[in-house]
């Protein structure tokens, strides 16, 4: 059993997406383990795009990511990386494939709607900068 960190982003928040994007998690049959509506503060943007820094299109990412609410979640289940990373879709709209959460609601790369980890090691990074331990629940769930 694997867990992923998931981020509505505030381009999903605003637009009233955060169900649309959640029930298709629960409907794959992953598993919610913790979730968090909250804002970023420029140094939790710093944190978390940290690899990013220094790119071009850091200080915009970093302007969009603080600019409203995100819903911050930890999803579980065997997979689930790999998983979720294929119904979120390419990072570029214009890439990602039919039936993929950006291909369906995103149209550019700088508001993609939600951001998913890549690896298990950023997964494990990532929710460590959002989530305390005992924030993640472990509960009976059957598919
Ligand atoms: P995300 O998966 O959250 O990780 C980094 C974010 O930077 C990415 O989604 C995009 O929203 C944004 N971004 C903007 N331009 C680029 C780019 N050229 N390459 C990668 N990410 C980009």
């Amino acid at each position: 059993m694997e867990r992923t960190f998931l981020m509505v982003k505030p381009d999903g928040v605003q637009r009233g997406l955060i169900g649309e994007i959640v029930s298709r998690f629960e409907r794959k049959g992953l598993q919610l383990a913790a979730a968090k509506f909250m804002r970023l503060t420029p140094e939790l943007a710093e944190k978390h795009y940290a690899e990013h820094v220094g790119k071009p299109f850091y200080p915009p990412l970093v302007d969009f990511i603080t600019s409203g609410p995100v819903f911050a979640m930890v999803w579980q289940g065997d997979n689930v990386i790999a998983l979720t990373r294929a119904m979120i879709g390419k990072t570029n709209a214009l890439e990602a494939a039919p039936g993929t959460i950006r291909s369906d609601y995103a149209v550019h790369t700088n508001f993609n709607l939600i951001h998913g980890s890549d690896s298990p090691e950023s997964a494990e990074r990532e929710i460590g900068i959002y989530f305390n331990q005992d924030e993640l629940l472990d509960y009976e769930h059957s598919v």
